[in-house]
């Protein structure tokens, strides 16, 4: 592929620049085709769990692709029957059995906050329709995503389409928003939740949403083991929905199967994506109980599906990549393989600007600071996390970039579960590379 054609894509970020050309990609390599192998150190956008180039999950799409090309989403068929089994039977926490699909993450999470939108309404308790969100969190792209989320960078100046709804303060206990420490905080970032609904009002609250483990807007964070029982509790309480974000986390991310299974906590509604086909196709899904869908089916109140929804060959794809996690314990070696590269990544935080390092599983994040004792950010206008990304590349390996302030520059990473203790040791060499490079051209 010509420079001069790949400058047509689109989504070229910048007028004149070339995007990088994939030849192909295999394990957790990318391929360019000018030669040059990249260490996909962030799985793409988190999403490849069983690494690039598996053949079976390309031949499983292709023969649904060839079976059942279209069926509109309500039909059932034999790939999506199997999918749903294999869900609620050996995936999902216990309690969910509903299932729906859609064709990714920013879908699953808008149809998730549909659903509980129509679950008061069949109830009867029409005045309940705000969604609580958190700061520095992220659920997606289109409107009702963005309005839930917290993450200031994609929601800038699309405010005025954006439903003004209560938020809670992050778990960030690096930068604790609340100037506290763990223990001596009593996970008051939980109590918060419980302040900002009494604010709001519970009678108007239809739901908490939230990413059990943060992903790439302030970086991995995880928050303290009470949190998420915590939240439960409080919805719970208050007779509100909780909606468990787990399409960056979900599918063995963590190193669990899904990451609310760190603390046992069952959500009533859980979406997931990315890892659901592991890349391979797009897809999200809804996951709920029985008691938020009942009222919906009760009354016969629709909830709109995509054209696209449980496409038949990405169900097809989903339940190969799932059936290649359970074979081959890729859950368990995403907890084995994400110690090794935490320790790695820790060994980090010897240098001056690397302020912290955080994760679970292989979900991992480093932020960088300009001072470490007082924590203070890179200017803006340097643009380091940029200029890391492209000096990763440079250096032969591909993190991905986030960070929104306080948290300005983060790099997570997120690579498959296939991965070595060679290739880890192979991210944090060339992640060094790449800082220092970056480093020198800022300063
Ligand atoms: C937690 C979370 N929710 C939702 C989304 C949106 O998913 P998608 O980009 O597939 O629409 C993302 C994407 O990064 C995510 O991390």
């Amino acid at each position: 592929m010509e420079a001069e054609r790949a400058r047509r894509f689109s989504f070229a970020a910048k007028a004149g620049a070339t995007p990088l050309r994939i030849a192909r990609s295999e394990g957790v390599w990318l391929y360019t085709d000018d030669g040059q192998q990249i260490l996909d150190a962030a799985g793409g956008a988190i999403v490849v769990n069983i690494g690039h180039g598996r053949r079976e999950v390309a031949e499983a799409y292709a023969r649904e692709a060839e079976r059942a090309a279209y069926a509109i989403p309500p039909f059932a068929t034999e790939s999506r029957v199997r999918l749903v089994e294999r869900l609620v039977d050996r995936w999902l926490p216990r309690g969910l059995t509903r299932v729906a699909f859609t064709s990714g993450g920013s879908e699953s999470v808008d149809a998730a906050l549909r659903i509980a939108r129509a679950h008061f309404v069949a109830k009867g308790e029409s005045k309940r329709w705000k969604v609580i969100g958190r700061e520095l969190s992220y659920h997606g792209t289109t409107l009702a995503t963005l309005a839930v989320g917290g993450h200031t960078k994609r929601r800038a100046g699309l405010e005025p389409w954006l439903a003004d709804l209560p938020k809670a303060p992050a778990c960030y206990c690096w930068r604790c928003p609340l100037g506290k420490s763990y223990p001596s905080c009593g996970v008051a970032c939980a109590d918060e939740v419980e302040a900002t609904l009494l604010r709001a009002g519970p009678e108007t609250v239809a739901a908490v949403i939230a990413e059990p483990i943060g992903g790439s807007t302030a970086g991995a964070l995880v928050p303290p083991d009470e949190y998420w029982p915590r939240l439960a509790e409080i919805c719970k309480r208050y007779g509100v929905l909780l909606i468990a974000d787990e399409v960056m986390t979900g599918f063995g991310r963590t190193g669990k199967r899904f990451a609310v299974d760190h603390w046992g906590v069952t959500p009533d509604i859980l979406v997931g994506g990315k890892g659901l086909t592991g890349g391979y196709a797009p897809m999200g899904g809804i996951f709920a109980t029985e008691a938020v869908v009942a009222p919906i089916i009760e009354r016969g109140q629709e909830v709109m599906f995509f054209t696209y929804s449980a496409h038949p060959a990405s169900c097809a794809a989903a339940d190969k990549v799932l059936e290649i996690l359970e074979r081959e314990q890729l859950v368990e070696r995403a907890a084995l393989m994400g110690e090794k590269l935490g320790k790695r990544l820790a060994r980090l935080l010897e240098h001056p600007n690397i302020g912290d390092v955080r994760g679970r599983g292989l979900l991992w994040a480093v932020e960088l600071v300009a001072d470490k004792a007082t924590k203070t950010p890179f200017p803006v206008d340097r643009g380091l996390t940029a200029k890391i990304v492209a000096a990763g590349i440079a250096h032969g390996i591909f993190v991905y970039p986030g960070g929104v302030d306080p948290a300005r520059d983060v790099i997570t990473f997120g690579p498959p579960f296939t991965i070595s203790e060679h290739e880890i040791d192979l991210i944090g060499e060339r992640f060094e590379q790449a800082l220092e490079s970056a480093l020198a051209r800022i300063h």
